[in-house]
């Protein structure tokens, strides 16, 4: 049971998971992750999203805790995505005469996904509609492709409060408090940039629209899909979605590499050596055979100074590696200083693939080199002007 009181007539309603290993079945969630939902309640009663099917139970002791016996009247749907709209047949089951609201997008995905599709059921809403509870008004704003293309937002206006689907929202499950001023919020920060990064990366753009529609609203609470509600830390998480969104880079460098015995780690530590005389102080090192997808996406998408580099492998990149490139790839990423360093033992060809997987992406490297077979004193030489080369673009670089 989790159960917490916001505001006068707003209460908490959702559910930990600890129990599956990975969300979207890709991305790691070592401390569990929390599918929020919440129940305003004025005359009527409206439940803003459900929460992802199988955790049933829990879920529905928490509502009537709330609510005892009342019905619900509607369902808001922000985001379709199954671990919020996963109950939603249940939902209608145990409440007949509920009224599920969304925009034209949501409906269709309602059909697609579960089934329902009588029109007396739906509410479509667009941006600025309200629904009038009865002491309480929501307020709708469309918000398409944050982070899939029917998500929206609702405002409940007399509380101030923002029921804005994913965005703002963190990996880890909530530990007793649910306000940021309840418990401690520090480490769902990087879990918020884990989270952007991994999974609404791709959609800066519609980020930044979102902000600006949102520019006017005030915003008392921010209450996610995931994560804590936000109160004291409003300011601080929409910067830092405001940072995320117009891919402004951290200051730091990032070195991803693919080694199959050894040499190429040789020469990504020889890099690393050289950045640290050079003066850099955060670098962060992955060997892509070991370290998490997740981890390597947000290192590469948030820091500044990003260089990969493995072997050719049967005339391709070393897999570990292009799966990587790939997933950079689908997120867009840009402002970036790129290096990269291909090995080889007869075919000279990461490199040259590296280097056009990086301009693919629409960026330019400012520094490459290749090896082969083995570091060599004449490898210490070449790691000097990659690094140099690197260093000096990631200094003039304005990003
Ligand atoms: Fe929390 Fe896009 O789902």
């Amino acid at each position: 049971m989790y159960l917490s009181q916001i505001t006068d007539g707003i209460y908490y309603v959702g559910v930990n998971d600890r129990v599956n290993t990975k969300f979207e079945n890709l991305w790691y969630i070592p401390n569990g992750v929390s599918y929020n939902s919440y129940i305003v309640k004025g005359e009527k009663i409206a439940l803003i999203e459900t929460a992802r099917d199988g955790f049933d139970g829990e879920y529905l002791f928490n509502i009537k805790h709330v609510i005892g016996e009342r019905p619900i009247d509607y369902i808001v749907i922000n985001h379709m995505e199954p671990d919020h709209s996963g109950l939603i047949p249940q939902m209608v089951r145990l409440y007949p005469d509920v009224k599920l609201v969304g925009n034209r997008q949501t409906m269709g995905m309602v059909k697609g996904f579960y089934g329902i599709s009588d029109p007396d059921r739906f509410v479509i809403v667009g941006d600025n509609d309200t629904i009038d509870l009865g002491g309480k008004t929501l307020r709708f704003y469309l918000t398409p492709m944050v982070h899939w293309p029917e998500t929206m937002m609702t405002y409940a206006v007399e509380d101030e409060a923002l029921f804005s689907g994913d965005a703002f929202g963190t990996f880890g499950a909530l530990t007793g408090g649910l306000l940021d001023t309840e418990t401690g919020t520090d480490r769902f920060f990087p879990e918020m940039r884990r989270y952007y990064s991994c999974v609404v990366g791709k959609y800066g753009a519609f980020v930044q629209k979102a902000l600006n529609k949102l520019a006017s609203v005030r915003l008392g609470y921010i209450c996610s899909t995931h994560g804590p509600v936000w109160k004291a830390r409003v300011a601080e998480v929409v910067a830092l979605y405001d940072q995320l969104s117009r891919y402004i880079p951290d200051d730091y460098v990032t070195i991803i590499y693919g080694s199959m015995y050894g040499n190429t780690e040789h020469l990504a530590e020889m890099m690393e050596m050289r950045l640290s005389e050079r003066g850099f102080r955060d670098i962060r090192v992955h060997n892509a055979s070991y370290s998490d997808m997740a981890d390597m996406i947000t290192d590469a998408f948030c820091g500044k100074g990003l260089i990969i580099g493995c072997p050719t492998y049967s005339m391709r990149l070393f897999p570990p590696v292009e799966t990587l490139l790939n997933a950079l790839q689908t997120r867009e990423i840009r402002n970036k200083v790129v290096g990269t360093f291909g090995s080889y033992t007869w075919a000279p060809a990461a490199a040259k693939k590296l280097t056009e997987f990086v301009e693919a992406m629409g960026l330019t490297p400012s520094a490459s080199m290749t090896m082969m077979q083995a570091p060599t004193e004449a490898t210490e030489a070449e790691v000097a002007r990659f690094v140099d080369d690197f260093t000096n673009n990631y200094m003039n670089s304005n990003y």
